[in-house]
């Protein structure tokens, strides 16, 4: 078992749901952490939560989406830290649900943006310290919707397709520098993602668990991918 104790994580969209159980789980774990999310209130609630001496803890509100602000939280992580030695991009949300003929292009392209390329602006300077500290870990959330064709969220969709695509060439190019790229592809999770509560959805603590589960696992298995659906969904072939 790989312990998490001491090790570095950064995590996006830490303020709520996912997130949110991965900063709370990965600091019982007793890891430093970089934590990002959109909302500066809910980002002071989480860091009083964790109550983390300062040197465990670097905590920064900004849109993703401003990939430069993006670009320049990872390089932070990696001065205040010396190295980041796990990634996870968590942040997310679907906020264009519309049927193909109605799809507003401008929704279309800020889905794909914070889906994916914002993810990639995150992800650059972290890399480039990976490859030069010996290799590393990262976790792209993607989701099971980038498996299985539901109709009305085309964009999310496709931005989660492209998500999980980047993810694959993320895989191949990481191998020679010892960077293992895992996608986790949940299905319904009962977070503040959707407006109503789904009690019958995976829980957000379970989700956290299972991705800090593959992190403690010794280095001879680099998991590729992890699917996980509550019971509820059939959504599969
Ligand atoms: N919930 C589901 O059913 C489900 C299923 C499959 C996959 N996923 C994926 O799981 C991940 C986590 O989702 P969740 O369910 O935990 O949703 P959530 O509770 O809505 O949390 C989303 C997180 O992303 C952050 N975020 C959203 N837009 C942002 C932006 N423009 N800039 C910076 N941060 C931004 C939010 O920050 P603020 O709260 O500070 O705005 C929040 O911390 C996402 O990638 C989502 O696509 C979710």
């Amino acid at each position: 078992m790989t312990a998490l104790n001491g090790k570095t994580v950064l995590v996006s969209g830490a303020t709520s749901g996912l997130g949110k159980s991965l900063a709370l789980q990965l600091a019982q774990a007793g890891c430093r952490l970089a934590l990002c999310g959109r909302n500066p209130e809910k980002l002071n609630v989480l860091v009083a939560e964790l109550a983390l001496p300062v040197d465990r803890l670097l905590a920064r509100a900004f849109d993703l989406t401003d990939h430069s602000a993006a670009a320049k939280f990872s390089e932070e992580a990696i001065r205040k830290f010396g190295k980041v030695d796990i990634l996870v991009n968590n942040a997310g949300a679907n906020l264009a649900k519309e049927r193909i003929e109605s799809i507003d292009l401008k929704a279309f392209a800020a889905m794909l943006d914070l889906n994916c390329t914002a993810q990639l602006a995150l992800t650059q300077p972290i890399w480039k310290s990976m490859t030069t500290a010996g290799g590393g870990r990262i976790v792209n959330v993607v989701s099971s919707a980038a498996l299985f064709a539901n109709t009305s969220i085309g964009s999310y969709t496709a931005a989660k397709g492209a998500f999980q695509a980047l993810t694959g060439v993320m895989r191949r190019e990481g191998r020679a520098h010892s960077i293992h790229v895992s996608a986790v592809y949940p299905g319904g999770i009962d977070t503040p993602f959707r407006a109503q509560a789904r009690p019958d959805y995976l829980k957000p603590e379970t989700v956290a668990e299972a991705i800090i589960g593959l992190l403690r696992l010794p280095a001879d298995a680099a998991v590729h991918e992890l699917v996980l659906r509550p019971p509820i969904e059939d959504n599969f072939a």
